[in-house]
């Protein structure tokens, strides 16, 4: 075959193949096979020996312009390619700024920390400070000096887990009673929020782990009234205008005298509903006046200060406030009820 149709049959054949490569790595492979090292282009410029040394120049110069002219070629396929592949990217990548965005889920402050933080928002205001305590507590604390000594009968309502014959999950949070008094001198004024436990089974009112709050203050001629206007003062900032309290007798070892506190049932303001059982009224809470045996236990001269204490339910207070009739929703973190609670 003449050199000229050799190349015109090489240039045909780059040609359709160039068309049908679809990638860079295609055409690189093409370019390798005709116009590299081992490629057919060199492999004509070497058979040049066997023309006569007269046709060589021609025959040479033909190869070395059909080599300038496939690069060329190659190049402009390559360029082809690269914005094909170009414009494939900005199609598979468009961003459709039309489509609703996909927004994060975000959680719900569960409904025990929302009464947990308007009480303290409300005792803040009262000037009052945020104690927190151990929930693994020592018996001296949560029992002895809450005048509870061992084998006393009070201890029976409060039956809980024992680490070890010296150390309890906390019943409550009076025991921040004492650790309050014996870390700071009066006026004291601390409330302490947090997790109590108790032997308990579970049902729609009763929970192994719950929440109370505790209150108290610590002063010289501190006395009944001031309790009583501090927890109505609280009553109507959570409930509302118009609910106040009634305090009925009771018995705490820690205080004496000591007092059940009910509020106004915020359900029928008073009249008498479901909810309060005809009554009028919803028992909260449990206090008193600070004994003088507990103050002196803790380090308080019983002669020159007097103390209130008291202890409030969460579970109870959010229960009432949000109209949750079991408190098992409250510890089940189902979002189909959390969820109300934004
Ligand atoms: N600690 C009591 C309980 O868990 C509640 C209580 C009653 C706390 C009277 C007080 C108080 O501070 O004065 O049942």
């Amino acid at each position: 075959m003449e050199i000229k149709e050799m190349i015109s049959d090489l240039r045909t054949r780059m040609q359709s193949e160039m068309a049908s490569a679809e990638n860079k790595q295609a055409l690189e492979d093409i370019r390798v096979r005709m116009l590299g090292k081992k490629g057919e282009l060199t492999a004509m410029l070497r058979s040049l020996g066997q023309l006569s040394p007269e046709e060589r120049p021609a025959a040479g110069q033909l190869i070395n312009e059909a080599r300038e002219r496939f690069t060329g070629m190659i190049e402009q396929r390559s360029a082809e390619l690269k914005a094909l592949e170009r414009a494939a990217a900005l199609k598979s990548e468009t961003i459709d700024v039309t489509q609703p965005a996909q927004m994060p889920e975000i959680g719900s402050k569960h409904p025990i920390h929302r009464v947990m933080d308007e009480m303290v928002e409300c005792f803040m205001g009262m000037g009052f400070e945020v104690l927190e305590g151990p929930e693994v507590e020592l018996d001296h604390y949560n029992f002895e000096l809450m005048n509870i000594p061992k084998n006393h009968p009070a201890r029976d309502a409060q039956d809980t887990f024992y680490v070890d014959d010296n150390i309890v999950l906390r019943t409550h949070t009076s025991p921040m009673q004492a650790r309050a008094m014996l870390s700071r001198k009066p006026p004291i004024r601390v409330i302490c929020p947090g997790r109590v436990y108790r032997a308990d089974e579970v049902d729609a009112t009763h929970s192994p782990v719950f929440h109370q709050m505790e209150g108290l203050v610590v002063d010289k001629d501190v006395n009944m009234a001031d309790l009583r206007g501090t927890l109505n003062a609280f009553a109507e900032k959570i409930y509302g205008k118009g609910i106040t309290t009634r305090f009925r007798p009771s018995f705490f070892p820690f205080t004496e005298p000591s007092t059940e506190v009910d509020l106004t049932c915020s359900n029928c303001h008073g009249a008498g509903c479901r909810i309060c059982k005809g009554t009028g009224w919803i028992e909260v809470l449990g206090g008193g006046m600070v004994n003088p045996k507990v103050l002196e236990m803790c380090g308080i001269d019983s002669s020159v200060y007097s103390g209130f204490a008291f202890g409030i339910g969460l579970e109870r207070i959010a229960m009432l406030r949000y109209g949750i009739k079991d408190m098992r929703l409250l510890y089940e973190g189902d979002v189909r009820f959390l969820g109300q609670f934004r």
